[in-house]
């Protein structure tokens, strides 16, 4: 889906007001030391987690459906991450059971028709103490911008930007029903952020410093295994 305008995308990601500036801090916020963690960039995209997981002291091994990204995370992590072309539609069958810390699941879950397969997949390779950090678009922002009844839950054809032709397919749902897909894969929610911006957005882009201040674009989580959700 990514890959007609991977090249483009990744550019924006960068330095971008909603990824550089709101996204990943919020994430990684979430994610919080991971020095010496095993850690599972899920959707990698161009790699810009990944490299800043690495810098953080993490052991990272990640995927993406997208070859171009994978090839451009690759590239920005100097091979010293694990990453692979995978469809997230799939098991992840070269992660062994119980092998990882902490998966990163960044602006992504929205684009898997099962999400719950995947986040019971992510449950198997997690370790007992493990965590997922996910975010998503804010539900009630989707509402505002797609229209019809916030309750709706269906796949959406839209371009990812107001500024270019990207197209993409996504679902859209309420909370309670993003909330229900958690618990349906063994999960509970140990944080929900609605991320603020970082001051230095104000700087570099004050309109969407202004607007994000006042309204939750995307919703971040982090998750745990149920303990009371049976054996794996
Ligand atoms: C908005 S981008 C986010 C990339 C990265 N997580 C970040 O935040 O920089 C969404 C990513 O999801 C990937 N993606 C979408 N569907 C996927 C699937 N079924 N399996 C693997 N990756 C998928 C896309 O290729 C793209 O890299």
């Amino acid at each position: 889906m990514y890959e007609r305008f991977a090249l483009e995308y990744a550019a924006h990601a960068e330095s971008g007001a909603y990824n550089a500036y709101y996204d990943r801090p919020a994430v990684l916020g979430l994610a919080g030391d991971v020095a010496g963690a095993t850690v599972f960039d899920a959707a990698c995209g161009p790699g810009l987690y990944a490299a800043e997981l690495l810098d953080r002291g993490a052991r990272v091994l990640g995927c993406d459906s997208s070859a171009t990204f994978v090839d451009l995370a690759r590239e920005r992590t100097g091979g010293r991450a694990d990453l692979r072309v995978h469809d997230l539609a799939e098991p992840l069958t070269w992660v062994p059971d119980g092998s990882v810390d902490l998966v990163v699941l960044a602006l992504a879950v929205h684009y898997l028709d099962d999400p719950a397969a995947l986040l019971r997949e992510f449950r198997r390779v997690l370790r007992p103490d493990g965590a997922v950090v996910l975010s998503t678009e804010h539900p009630a922002k989707a509402w505002r911008r797609l229209g019809g009844s916030y309750f709706d839950v269906g796949v959406v054809e839209e371009s990812l930007s107001g500024e270019h032709e990207w197209p993409v397919r996504a679902w859209r749902r309420p909370l309670t029903d993003l909330h229900a897909v958690f618990r349906r894969a063994g999960f509970l929610v140990e944080e929900l952020l609605e991320p603020r911006p970082v001051p230095e957005m104000a700087d570099r882009y004050p309109d969407d410093h202004a607007a994000l201040s006042t309204f939750p674009a995307f919703i971040a989580f982090r998750l745990i295994p149920d303990p009371r959700a049976g054996a794996r």
